[in-house]
């Protein structure tokens, strides 16, 4: 059995901050990583991270927007402390090295996202989560910790009420570990791999949410679910925001730029959820392009601007579409991009779970509610990552020593040698694009009762195939097989609570957009879902939202 006080899992931007902050806090210190730390899916983030730093700006504008953008369902004492830490988190990442762009008069370029009154997101071309994760790993580097690295985490262990541990296992050796530890943060990033078309990396499958689930953890918020306006017709990958707010349009098979109509004042650099509505919609009313897409145009820009300001999106545009968008329109399609819910916290970082936290998209604190805004969701990693490690070094320093026993890893393995000893029974990868399909087609941008029933009927039925899913692979090193199977069953637990919690919320806000019920009700729905597993799936109780200063509006841009 292994010990540490303080084990993080994930080692994107949100675990390492939180690893770097119980560091600094004198505490013995393990990340468990299913990947190499720069392979991180932070490091995916294109467009940049917001702080109000310019002369015209201010943080309260940045509170307003971030509640507005949320559809009133962010917690506004939350979105404050967040606001207000946004500042010196983007000069402490510029110390640790990060390479920001700059402006001409050499301080942090700025370009304006999408629901914003003032240009706030600063950047690193279009690099931003990159450059981030590079530095936090350098100036992490430089302190002592234990990394666990191409570790599966299978499960959380809690007892007396708090957590003891966790059981993994190494993908090196097969071998199943204990690693006791007094408090656990999850910092595992998103489950956006439930989806089939989306930007998030193959590894995004939401592990540490459905092991936080499965020990007892509050779900918050879950069926909020985020589709990027602007991706990449047939592969899904991301075309920044940054690109809009670099001056690109979005035009329809008519010629026209459309966003006139959906977002009079600030057209294309609207919020992500209205933008994606307006997209499927001049599809749907069949103004978009045979094969179902319209124009992002960047051309007007000039080659210079395109080939510095967004490097990334050329290489993409070229490589996996074959157009230039120096010279050629790009085709987009919305994606799922960003999961608004997840492990339910407090600001800093406490689960319902004593010991238990969790940080950055694998959490809800809320700040996001029902939309969230481009940019905040870098910020999120490294403004909650810290508080989460903080708190966790805090709990560790007093806590007793935790009790894992050779009997917890022994019931955690046990279902996954079933699998692996089945003689019949599907392969992962069958039942995991079954439930892709399912939740593309019924769990989408719009919802309706009946999409969405239908959408629960099927991943219950998938959830039933899974129960006799098949690992072909018997081989105990790097048996991907079984990651694939691990990792599809703790999506299909995810995609039931995306569609329970859908179904309930019987009105549209932010991303959640019922057509049966189509205006935002306050009355009844200002409120966070809270999803509890239970043998009969998902259990829904609901918690006020946090209230500060900004009355509910309607939301218009
Ligand atoms: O569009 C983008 O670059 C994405 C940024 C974000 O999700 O914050």
């Amino acid at each position: 059995m292994r010990h540490h006080e303080v084990l993080v899992v994930g080692a994107g931007l949100a675990g390492q901050r939180a690893a770097l902050a119980a560091v600094e806090a004198r505490r013995d210190v393990a990340i468990i990583s299913k990947l190499h730390p720069l392979r991180s899916h932070s490091g995916a983030a294109q467009g940049g991270i917001n702080a109000a730093v310019g002369k015209e700006d201010s943080i309260d504008t940045h509170i307003y927007d971030t509640v507005k953008g949320s559809d009133y369902l962010g917690d506004q004492d939350a979105i404050e402390f967040f606001c207000r830490e946004a500042g010196p988190t983007v000069v402490e990442m510029e110390h640790y090295g990060t390479i920001f762009s700059r402006a001409e008069d050499g301080s942090l370029a700025r370009r304006p996202f999408g629901g914003q009154g003032f240009p706030r997101t600063i950047y690193a071309a279009d690099r931003t989560g990159l450059a981030l994760l590079q530095a936090l790993w350098e100036r992490l580097g430089t302190e002592r910790f234990t990394l666990y690295q191409e570790w599966d985490l299978t499960q959380i262990v809690v007892r007396e009420g708090r957590v003891q541990g966790v059981v993994a296992f190494d993908r090196r050796t097969g071998q199943f570990e204990g690693i006791a530890a007094k408090s656990v943060v999850i910092a595992t990033g998103p489950a956006g791999r439930i989806y089939g078309r989306t930007t998030n990396a193959h590894t995004c499958t939401g592990d540490g949410i459905a092991a936080a689930y499965d020990a007892g953890a509050l779900i918050k918020d879950l069926e909020f679910v985020q589709f990027h306006p602007t991706a990449l017709l047939e592969s899904g990958i991301l075309i920044t925001e940054g690109a809009r707010g670099e001056g690109g349009i979005l035009k329809n098979a008519l010629g026209e730029r459309f966003m006139g109509k959906y977002a009079p004042h600030v057209l294309d650099l609207a919020s992500r959820d209205v933008v994606s509505r307006a997209i499927v919609t001049e599809v749907r009313e069949g103004r978009g392009f045979p094969g179902d897409f319209v124009h992002l145009e960047l051309m007007h820009l000039g080659k210079e601007r395109i080939e510095t300001r967004l490097q990334e999106i050329c290489d993409f545009c070229r490589n996996f579409a074959g157009v230039d968008p120096v010279v050629n329109p790009i085709p987009i399609f919305p994606a799922q991009h960003y999961m608004m819910g997840g492990v339910g916290t407090n600001i800093r970082g406490e689960t319902n779970i004593a010991g238990l936290y969790a940080a950055g998209e694998a959490a809800c604190v809320s700040i996001h509610g029902a939309n969230r805004l481009g940019g905040n969701s870098l910020l999120e990693t490294l403004v909650f990552g810290k508080q989460a490690g903080l708190a966790a070094a805090t709990y560790a320093a007093s806590a007793s020593a935790p009790q894992l026993n050779d009997s917890d890893v022994a019931d955690a393995e046990a279902p996954v040698r079933r699998m692996m000893s089945r003689t019949d029974g599907e392969d992962p990868q069958a039942i995991r694009t079954a439930m892709q399909r399912t939740m593309d087609q019924y769990v989408g941008i719009y919802r309706t009762e009946s999409d969405l029933l239908e959408g629960l009927r099927q991943i219950r039925a998938i959830q039933k195939r899974f129960e006799q899913v098949r690992v072909v692979d018997r081989s105990n090193v790097y048996n991907l097989n079984l990651t694939d199977a691990l990792e599809t069953g703790h999506m299909l637990e995810l995609a039931e609570v995306i569609v329970v919690g859908a179904f309930a919320r019987t009105e549209s806000r932010g991303a959640h957009s019922r057509v049966d019920y189509p205006s935002r009700d306050d009355a009844h729905w200002m409120r966070h879902t809270l999803a509890r597993k239970t043998p009969d799936g998902p259990n829904l109780t609901y918690a006020p939202v946090g209230y500060t200063r900004w009355e509910p509006k309607e939301r218009v841009y």
